[in-house]
């Protein structure tokens, strides 16, 4: 029926019309990029405009289906998309703080509940999930995707696709995806935002495109265009990538949207005028055009002109009208336009208490000397820092829907967990930085810190008056929510220095300090880690991260997050990831001394400070007896690997258990170590589990120097551990 009900609309539209449907400005509401130009009713009136995005409300939203559905000649309605990344009103913690719990289920129910709430607003579509691997912290938009390693991500990108659409768009509470940004786009050179990548197609395969493919086979229905050029052409005009991988050889059946005037910016790559860089997307593959409205004004000339052809138009409207078919826009176009649903399902005390739930889990102890951790709710306790009672910036970036003055800071979350227990004071102590122009660039969207007008000085005073008053220091440091995020890159990844001074500060009070960091990427916390006791990476946590981060602090919650991206010790070693090849001049030792004529620097070791996997809990986990079910294997066979993991602290807690291979000699050089494992456990105190793993011969598969996705024979060393670190392993032979 899809199909006969499309062909049929397809058959009564004119030219004009089906490239109308391929049309994708923004409404204004949310502003991401310079706005579009065009008024938008007009054109949705003449049916020139396929869908809107970043307009919020069941109210606005029915209006303007209404002048789709009631006032263009075929009233096909609209698709209203929205940058649903992390939650909608209840927000969940940014990507890849989210990354962090390692547990696929709660992963889902974060998009499954984000995609109830946008819908009971008039949503249907999020451009999200974002899957770009990203190696590169000085690249802001690290923090909306899910870290550094292709396997974990390929299992995150299914599991917020599964959340958002549920296997079934025709109910109302579920939502289309759009995985993006296709591809390469977490490899910028310079970690610069939207510069240029060069990549071999070996690394594509093996390491940057899993997620994506992923993604396609979870049944994702839209796919978003990368700003940045592969290979040469920029993605949205990229044969290559938009067609051959995509539909030939991973049989994508979705549609290919744009990012942010994607077309128009192919002018600036160098790839010729609007015209041509129009047509140059439409025979790349690509569907939907957004904002930029090249298609809606050089599509028709370039048909005439034979650059483009009608069937690929006629394509291109399909594809978009079976999106809309699917989400039951044709049977009622008002589907997601309740007006109960919004008052009742949205930002509810259950989404809420959920999201508190999900964000402790994403929390990640990087030390906590002399267990300080877990504080004790008594006596005096000082909170001090700019982030200390900033709501509005908990959200992290790319919350555009997020509650922000609900948001609860973390002053009201500590004071909320101890009630009176504790004597809670707060002092700012510093501002973000000393120089307010980078302040402002680094709170953008509402996102303020109330620069304080006190000098330095002043603040400090004021903040070491009650640091000598109280039995501990919470210091709330690290970045601002739009530090990170899009066209957020920085060359400097240490904490900015007006709070590295005033940690230091409070340092040397004696007092013991428990630092809460903030932050959107891995930092470089060398100092911190010399010097201070406790460090808790609170990432941006969501709306309900001050209670959560309280949650962490007090002892409700014992920490379990992981590192899913590698934390550097200077930003000269970035790119660093751990999966990386072993040169043919690997360091000899492990202490991190020099070595001339090998690879590694004079003024830095190899190693980074807290590596992948990494994360500590308020308890601890021994890992004895790892066994190997045979040490030949064939192709059709699967192998068994256990280990007895035992919980020999003092604390109830999870555990991330992590698999390791190393492919020891391949016809292409093989890395180090690749995750191929995982399993999350929850122990008692003093309860030992037997994990066991299966590997298949799929586990041992890579692309090699063909593009092939094979598995060669040959000797296999398996790690199974505690984070990426591990040397406790096991090997056996692959035998044809
Ligand atoms: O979805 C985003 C994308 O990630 C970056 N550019 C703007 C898009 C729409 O807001």
């Amino acid at each position: 029926p899809r199909t006969e009900f499309v062909s049929d609309l397809l058959s009564k539209m004119t030219i004009e019309e089906k490239i109308g449907q391929l049309n994708l400005p923004t409404s204004g509401d949310i502003t991401t990029g310079a706005p579009s130009n065009s008024n938008v009713a007009k054109n949705i009136e003449e049916g020139k405009v396929g869908g809107l995005f970043n307009i919020k409300s069941v109210q606005k939203i029915r209006e303007v289906q209404k002048i789709a559905v009631e006032k263009s000649r075929l009233k096909i309605p609209l698709l209203f998309g929205m940058d649903v990344i992390h939650g909608y009103e209840t927000t969940f913690p940014i990507p890849l703080g989210l990354s962090c719990t390692w547990d696929m289920k709660l992963i889902e129910r974060t998009a499954q509940i984000a995609a109830q709430e946008a819908s009971a607003d008039g949503i249907n579509w999020t451009f999200s999930p974002m899957v770009d691997i990203s190696r590169d912290p000085r690249w802001g938009r690290v923090s909306e995707g899910s870290g550094e390693d292709p396997f974990l991500g390929s299992q995150i990108a299914k599991a917020m696709v599964n959340g958002y659409q549920q296997n079934d768009l025709a109910k109302n509470n579920t939502i289309l995806a759009c995985v993006k940004h296709f591809a390469l786009y977490g490899a910028p050179e310079a970690g610069r935002d939207y510069n240029t990548v060069d990549m071999s197609r070996i690394r594509m395969y093996n390491d940057y495109f899993p997620p994506f493919k992923a993604a396609i086979d979870a049944g994702v229905g839209s796919i978003m265009a990368a700003f940045n050029e592969v290979d040469g052409i920029p993605a949205t005009g990229n044969k290559w990538l938009m067609t051959d991988v995509l539909r030939q050889q991973w049989g994508f059946t979705g549609f290919a949207v744009t990012d942010y005037t994607g077309i128009n910016e192919m002018v600036d790559h160098g790839m010729g005028d609007l015209q041509t860089v129009s047509a140059l997307a439409m025979n790349a593959g690509i569907e939907m055009d957004m904002v930029g409205e090249g298609f809606l004004t050089t599509l028709k000339k370039s048909l005439d002109e034979g650059k483009i052809t009608k069937a690929q138009i006629d394509n291109a409207t399909r594809l978009i009208l079976n999106a809309k078919y699917d989400l039951g826009l044709f049977e009622d176009p008002y589907k997601y336009c309740d007006e109960k649903r919004a008052t009742t399902e949205i930002f509810t005390a259950k989404n809420r208490a959920e999201a508190r739930a999900i964000s402790a889990q994403s929390l990640v102890l990087l030390k906590n000397n002399n267990q300080l951790l877990p504080l004790k709710k008594s006596g005096t306790i000082a909170v001090i820092g700019p982030l200390a009672d900033a709501k509005e910036n908990m959200a992290g970036t790319w919350s555009v829907a997020t509650n922000m003055e609900k948001s609860i800071s973390l002053i009201a979350g500590i004071k909320e967990v101890v009630g009176k227990n504790s004597n809670v004071l707060y002092a700012k102590g510093s501002n973000l930085d000393y120089d307010p122009a980078f302040e402002e660039k680094a709170t953008m969207f509402g996102k303020t810190l109330h620069r304080d007008s006190r000098t330095s000085a002043e603040l400090l005073a004021e903040a070491l008056k009650i640091a000598y008053q109280a039995d501990v220091i919470v210091a709330a440091l690290g970045e601002s929510a739009e530090m990170s995020g899009e066209s957020s890159s920085r060359t400097n990844l240490e904490i900015p220095q007006a709070q590295k001074d005033l940690l230091q500060a409070l340092l040397k009070t004696g007092k013991p300090v428990v630092l809460v960091l903030f932050t959107g990427r891995p930092l470089v916390l060398v100092q911190e880690n010399e010097s201070v006791p406790v460090i808790l990476n609170a990432w941006f946590a969501g709306s309900e991260a001050g209670t959560a981060i309280a949650d962490v602090l007090f002892g409700k919650v014992n920490p379990s997050g992981k590192l899913t991206a590698t934390f550097p010790r200077s930003v000269g070693q970035v790119p660093i990831y751990y999966n990386h090849k072993n040169t043919g001049r690997p360091l000899a030792n492990t202490e991190g001394k020099f070595e001339k004529f090998r690879s590694n620097y004079i003024d830095e070791r190899n190693e980074p400070l807290y590596p992948f996997g990494f994360g500590l809990s308020y308890t601890s986990f021994d890992y004895s007896n790892l066994k190997i079910s045979t040490n030949k294997m064939n192709s059709r066979e699967k192998l068994t690997v256990s280990v007895d993991v035992t919980n020999s602290g003092n604390y109830d807690g999870k555990e991330v258990v992590q698999l390791y291979i190393r492919d020891l000699v391949g016809s292409v050089t093989r890395p180090v170590k690749e995750l191929k494992g995982f399993q999350k456990i929850d122990l008692k105190k003093g309860q030992m589990q037997t994990v066991n793993f299966e590997i298949s011969l799929e586990d041992l598969k890579f692309y090699n120097s063909d593009l092939k996705f094979t598995a060669e024979p040959g000797r296999f060393e398996i790690f199974v551990g505690t984070n990426s670190n591990t040397e406790n392993k096991v090997s056996f032979e692959l035998i044809e």
